[in-house]
């Protein structure tokens, strides 16, 4: 390392020691074209972000962030628990590739290791039940051995419901009864080891999930019904929600474990709620209400949060919603969405710099196209499915689009995320590439991004097969579908 990069990184990180807790960022990579982790890493720099949470280790991100001085949160998959559960050779050999070689060779600022995410959650019907305690135990032994126990904590993003309150108040919290033994086995090795709680928080999906939900309670600004728990008043879900955690913890003797809020945010597409309005009141409302740092009524001082999420994905799975591919407070190529003051920078969001966006052209339905034609509705069905069309329906951004310009958003959405190959705008014909964008009102007919080569990700996806793959695939399908 050159004397100057020691320096800059001195700087750097003595300029993070004064805000240890700070405000993080979920940074998660399932889109169809990442951005370069080099251009993502200045981007959490230069937009204040002191932490970052990963979904896994990858090798390109964690790189970038070396020498940032930015905290990291390593995450290991939920299909690599049960190989970690059974063998301590692979925990170990898990912690020296993706902890131990980082820290020491790229001076990666690692402090805490994720193992599996929400790996209670109901939809997995509890396949990882049995997995992610001997997983976590595996793991943090390899910490240990690695001598570095004291620097890297072990933690478990659960979501909210593997806890629950009986009485409808944040005092009647307590473990769910199903997994009440999994929770204490888990909660008792993260007190042993000195190792937080982590918990995703998330009054959209409350609202989401129940139409009688009052939504001002999802909101900071007051203007909810008070929930009254014996002398305490709530005026949020997120402080009785975050309560409720408390006090499970509490009855169970773990009264003083850290808390940390591993995901909170609010999306801006897919869904009736789901718009820029009410994403920046959540997460402007919710900065400002931890920014005092007085915690909640059961527990005071700063809270420890990581935003959901930073950049949108448009390759997760809309199997939850399809408000899943639009939880960035950033969008796919890095401009903010929204302004929002993070409490370092009293100016709102920077953009990314150096993103380089494909040409300015975009694929539609051809004018003279009949909308009787049959060859359309399975072209439409089959482009939404190879690629992204949450932004229809609904309350949603693209919502007040007629029959042809849903068409075309679908051509056109398959066509940039295939980086704008002539056979991906051609659909039996009924397609045509124009220079005039298309864009109306909300509705936003997106350029792709360049497609970043210096990572496995996007040929780990698939996106980038040649004309030929592609002509295929489109080919078959038509005469399947028939
Ligand atoms: C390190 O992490 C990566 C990314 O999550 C994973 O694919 C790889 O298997 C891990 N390495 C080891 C030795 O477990
Ligand atoms: C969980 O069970 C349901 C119903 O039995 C099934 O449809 C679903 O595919 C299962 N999910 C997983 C992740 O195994
Ligand atoms: C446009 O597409 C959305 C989502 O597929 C659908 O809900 C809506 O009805 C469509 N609108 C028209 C006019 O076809």
């Amino acid at each position: 390392m050159g004397k100057l990069s020691l320096f800059i990184w001195f700087v750097l990180l003595l300029s993070t020691v004064g805000f240890a807790s700070g405000i993080g960022a979920n940074w998660g990579t399932q889109a169809t074209h990442a951005l370069n982790p080099e251009i993502v890493a200045r981007m959490l720099r230069e937009n204040g972000f002191q932490k970052v949470k990963l979904f896994d280790a990858d090798d390109g991100a964690l790189r970038a962030l070396g020498r940032t001085g930015i905290e990291v949160m390593v995450g290991i998959p939920n299909d690599m628990l049960a190989t970690l559960a059974t063998s301590p050779e692979a925990a170990k050999k898990w912690v020296s590739k993706n902890v131990s070689t980082h820290i020491s060779t790229n001076s990666v600022n690692i402090r805490y290791v994720a193992v599996g995410n929400e790996p209670f959650l109901e939809t997995y019907n509890g396949s990882f039940l049995q997995s992610t305690f001997p997983a976590l135990q595996n793991v943090q032994s390899a910490l240990v051995r690695a001598g570095l126990s004291n620097q890297v904590r072990v933690t478990v993003p659960l979501n909210a419901d593997v806890y629950e309150s009986l009485t409808g108040v944040p005092s009647g919290g307590d473990f769910r009864a199903d997994i009440k033994q999994n929770m204490i086995q888990i909660v008792k090795l993260l007190s042993d080891s000195g190792s937080p709680f982590t918990v995703n928080i998330y009054p959209f999906i409350s609202l989401y999930t129940d139409a009688n939900f009052p939504v001002e309670y999802a909101f900071f600004d007051g203007n909810a019904s008070p929930l009254t728990d014996g002398s305490t008043t709530y005026y949020n879900m997120f402080d009785a929600n975050y309560d409720t955690l408390v006090w499970a913890l509490q009855k169970n003797g773990f009264g003083n474990m850290p808390i940390i809020v591993g995901e909170i945010g609010w999306p801006t597409d897919g869904d009736r709620n789901a718009n820029l309005g009410l994403a920046q009141r959540f997460n402007q409302g919710f900065m400002s209400h931890i920014g005092d740092g007085k915690g909640t009524p059961m527990r005071s001082g700063p809270i420890d949060a990581y935003l959901f999420s930073l950049i949108d994905e448009d390759s997760k799975s809309i199997q939850p919603g399809n408000f899943e591919r639009h939880w960035g407070i950033f969008m796919y190529d890095g401009e903010p969405k929204y302004s929002l003051n993070l409490g370092s920078t009293n100016s709102g969001l920077v953009s990314a710099r150096g993103v380089q966006h494909l040409e300015k052209k975009w694929c539609i339905l051809k004018p003279s196209a009949k909308l009787e034609d049959a060859q359309i509705a399975p072209s439409a069905s089959y482009a939404c499915a190879q690629a992204d069309c949450t932004a229809l329906g609904y309350g949603t951004s693209c919502g007040i689009l007629e029959a042809r310009g849903n068409i075309s958003y679908a051509f056109n959405s398959y066509y940039q995320i295939h980086n704008q190959l002539d056979v991906a705008c051609d659909f039996s014909g009924l397609a045509t590439v124009t220079k005039t964008d298309p864009s109306v009102g909300t509705c936003k007919f997106n350029v792709m991004i360049q497609p970043y080569y210096g990572s496995a990700w996007n040929w780990r996806h698939g996106y980038l097969q040649g004309p030929f793959g592609l002509a295929l695939g489109f080919a078959l399908f038509m005469l399947t579908s028939y």
